[in-house]
């Protein structure tokens, strides 16, 4: 049987200051990935090895590690595309790391909600009867947005968040956009704010490596551009009207019934 050679970031805080690599010697099989080949050390060689996984196929987004020097989704990455070896497989750049590949994804996870990434329904409008119709067109808009699958590849990949964690980084960005490019919602005034500051699009040079690493085909970096330009439209429309464009601000009676009209305009 043809094997490959496995090396893995250990680090066990309870025992280690600093990680190690460990190397493991799995069976090299057409259709193994990476994760296959975690799966058969933690089967065969050695219970004590810590990872994330659940779906298999790219769905669930846990899966991500850093191998040999990329960040990966390991359940669709496969071994022979490295033979003869050896493979390194280390956690998640940019992160804390928890325990061997396992990292701490809480700044994330903390970051999402300020962009309300959800539909963000009218105040003033009543609730639509029936199906929320939308055309092939609206939903071409925004839909690579919604394959996103919070893998982290992305921050992992991003040298601006390697560098300042403060950034919002280019998956939230990327969902942010998700809903203020989708023709249900009205929340873009609410995502501005976050978006528009200094931590948010501005903070982004286009390296691009976000769009590079990502495995479900979303284009972070294309959406931040996007939002950039929307940024500057509309700060500039703001100091030429003197009522401004912004949901918070004042305005003019009677010049803008709808609720939604700053959302729409940034589309
Ligand atoms: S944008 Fe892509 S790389 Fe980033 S979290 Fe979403 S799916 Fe993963
Ligand atoms: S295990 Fe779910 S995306 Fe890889």
């Amino acid at each position: 049987m043809r094997t490959i050679a496995l090396r893995v970031a250990r680090y066990r805080p309870e025992d280690e200051t600093e990680p190690t690599m460990q190397e493991y010697e799995v069976p090299l099989r057409e259709d193994w990935a990476v994760l296959d080949g975690l799966n058969h050390i933690k089967d065969h060689l050695d219970g004590t090895l810590s990872y994330r996984w659940s779906c298999r196929m790219g769905i669930c987004g846990s899966c991500g590690m850093t191998v040999n020097g990329e960040p990966k989704l390991t359940c669709g990455t496969f071994l022979t595309d490295y033979a003869p070896g050896p493979v390194t497989v280390e956690p998640l750049r940019n992160f804390p790391v928890v325990r061997d590949l396992v990292v701490d994804i809480s700044d994330f996870m903390g970051k999402l909600p300020t962009v309300s990434p959800w539909i963000v329904d009218s105040e003033d409008a009543a609730p639509a009867e029936g199906e929320h119709l939308q055309t092939p067109e609206e939903l071409d808009e925004y839909q690579q947005y919604s394959m996103c699958i919070n893998c982290m590849l992305c921050y992992s990949a991003c040298p601006v968040y390697g560098l300042d964690q403060d950034f919002l980084g280019p998956a939230a960005i990327a969902l942010a956009q998700r809903y203020n490019l989708d023709s249900r919602d009205h929340g873009a005034h609410q995502r501005v704010d976050v978006l528009s500051a200094a931590d948010g699009v501005w903070s982004c040079t286009f390296v691009g490596e976000c769009t590079t690493a990502c495995p479900k085909g979303v284009d972070p970096a294309g959406a931040i551009q996007r939002y950039k330009l929307t940024a500057a439209t509309e700060s500039v429309k703001s100091l030429l009207m003197p009522w401004g464009r912004r949901s918070d601000l004042p305005r003019p009676s009677g010049a803008d019934q709808d609720n939604n009209a700053w959302s729409r305009e940034v589309r």
